[in-house]
């Protein structure tokens, strides 16, 4: 069983796509697989439930007002079980700011729970703060999406600096899964990506890009998997391919 957070501090690269279309590919596959929406955002939350109130959330985990078994929900035309967030979750680093062991209470709380499950991903917001932190002890790997249009060399050193500072000052070892390249439309610009990536870092690019397609969008919008949603479309098959990468 694998933990695997899904980051980048950099908004709307399709981190929570890439989390709940991979989970529902995995979980259309027969695998038993939970989403934990970690974003005060909760786009994963309303991209599967549209606005639903929840009486546990991954909030009232993290902060000991409720047990992790009730927060679990089925998460209905996707297939996966899933953990909800709200906004409330936004406050949490000041909350847990003078708790001992804050880094870890994710990592306690999934313990419970993890052996339920062939796999867990954890969808992180465009955040390294202490949400993301506790993502991290919690996980064996990330996946970090990529917009080629918007790459920054940036971007991912300070990622890596990230998981340099967990393993150094927390001695959690984290390994980088892949790069998934999201919502691209000009393939030279992925080459020049890779290229990139791969001279400067040696971190492993995923074969399977995701191009810019209105149906993944849509399919968000209408509380679908872009499989069930357009099967045949390009978004579709992409993110089939890429599920079974990632799971290899
Ligand atoms: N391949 C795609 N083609 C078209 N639209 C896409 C694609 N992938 C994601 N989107 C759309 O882009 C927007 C941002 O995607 P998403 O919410 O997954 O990004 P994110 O990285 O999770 O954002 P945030 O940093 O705010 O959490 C959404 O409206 C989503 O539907
Ligand atoms: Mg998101």
């Amino acid at each position: 069983m694998s933990v695997l957070s899904v980051i980048n501090h950099k908004g709307g690269v399709a981190k929570t796509t890439t989390s709940i279309n991979v989970a529902a590919n995995w979980a259309a596959q027969g695998k038993k697989v939970l989403v934990v929406d970690l974003d005060p955002q909760s786009s994963a939350t309303h991209a599967v439930f549209g606005n639903r109130d929840f009486d546990t959330t991954i909030y009232d985990v993290l902060t000991n007002r409720g047990r992790i078994s009730d927060a679990i929900i089925s998460g209905e035309n996707f297939g996966f079980d899933m953990i909800p967030s709200e906004l409330l979750l936004s406050g949490v680093d000041i909350e847990l700011a003078a708790h001992y062991g804050r880094e870890r209470i994710l990592k306690r709380q999934l313990d419970l729970i993890r052996r339920d499950y062939d796999a867990i991903i954890i969808d992180c917001s465009p955040s390294l703060g202490l949400l993301t932190v506790n993502a991290l002890m919690a996980s064996q790997d990330i996946i970090i999406p990529i917009c080629p249009e918007y790459f920054s060399i940036k971007g991912i050193d300070l990622i890596l600096d990230t998981l340099k500072n967990i393993r150094v000052g927390l001695g959690h070892k984290i390994g980088v899964r892949g790069v998934v390249i999201t919502r691209y439309r000009n393939r030279k610009v992925i080459n020049d990506v890779i290229e990139k990536l791969s001279a400067k870092y040696g971190i492993h690019v995923f074969d399977s890009f995701i191009p810019d397609n209105i149906a993944v969008e849509e399919a968000h919008h209408n509380h679908l998997p872009v499989s069930k949603y357009s099967p045949r479309c390009k978004g579709a098959q992409a993110y089939c391919s890429l599920s079974e990468e990632i799971w290899q």
